[in-house]
């Protein structure tokens, strides 16, 4: 597993909003702009209503950036896809409980495969699903939105839970645990980034608000600059307290 030399509160551009005719580029663009972490919706028009990309997109951006590959699998089912994605070169691969007939498997699966495992949390998923395999876990991604498209307002009970998940999250570290990520997904702005930090969020997707708001020069250096001032006010403040 490469390690993934990322800032300990990360910037992580959903590509769903992305120019899909110039997709390598977008990639290198945002990156070079200051993002940290490629985030990678796969759609399959029957877990969710929307198609987007498979294990063959994927490995076509592999060599345009360095930068992890997230990937966020809202398939069903979910298994026979994760080798696909490994071997497209996904470092992290996540997936809803929901669609998974066994999570305890699933989960192993994306280990034994070489990436970072991660479950996500639909907006009325309960935190039980996380009963009994946070030793399988390296990321839980908390969905701010119902899962399917872009652009999509941010669901405030969102913070409740991600507060809630940083609670489990700490106490499992403490009592030897691995690190964990906790992450949210839709609405992310940059607005609202620093109450999400505030409650404990450490890696943060944003489509529409980076992809929305291109520089002059197609770079993505405003948005993805004004995202990590905010992060970084509230780092300071934190330090400050
Ligand atoms: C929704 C996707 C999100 C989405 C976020 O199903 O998982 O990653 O692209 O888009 P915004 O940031 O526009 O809400
Ligand atoms: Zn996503």
């Amino acid at each position: 597993m490469r390690d993934l030399a990322v800032p300990p509160l990360r910037i992580a551009p959903s590509i769903l909003s992305a120019d899909f005719a110039r997709l390598g580029e977008e990639v290198e663009r945002v990156i070079a702009s200051g993002a940290d972490v490629v985030h990678i919706d796969v759609m399959d028009n029957h877990y969710v209503p929307n198609l987007t990309f498979g294990p063959i997109v994927c490995k076509a951006l592999r060599p345009h950036t360095k930068a992890p590959f997230d990937v966020h699998l809202m398939v069903k089912p979910v298994d026979a896809l994760i080798g696909m994605f490994a071997e497209a070169g996904a470092d992290i691969i996540s997936f809803h409980p929901e669609a998974s007939e066994h999570v305890d498997r699933s989960l192993s699966l994306i280990r034994e495969k070489g990436c970072r495992a991660g479950l996500v949390l639909n907006p009325a998923t309960p935190l039980s699903v996380l009963d009994h395999v946070m030793g399988r876990l390296d990321l839980i991604l908390i969905m701010s939105v119902n899962p399917g498209f872009g652009g999509q307002a941010f669901i405030p009970e969102a913070l409740n839970k991600a507060r809630a998940v940083r609670q489990r999250i700490d106490a499992h570290v403490a009592a030897g645990g691995r690190p964990i990520w906790l992450e949210i997904d839709g609405g992310v702005k940059t607005d609202n980034i620093r109450q999400v930090a505030e409650s404990g969020v450490d890696t943060f997707v944003a489509g529409s608000a980076i992809f929305g708001a291109p520089d002059k020069d197609g770079f993505y250096r405003g948005v993805v600059g004004a995202l990590r001032e905010q992060l970084d006010a509230f780092s300071a403040a934190r330090r400050a307290a």
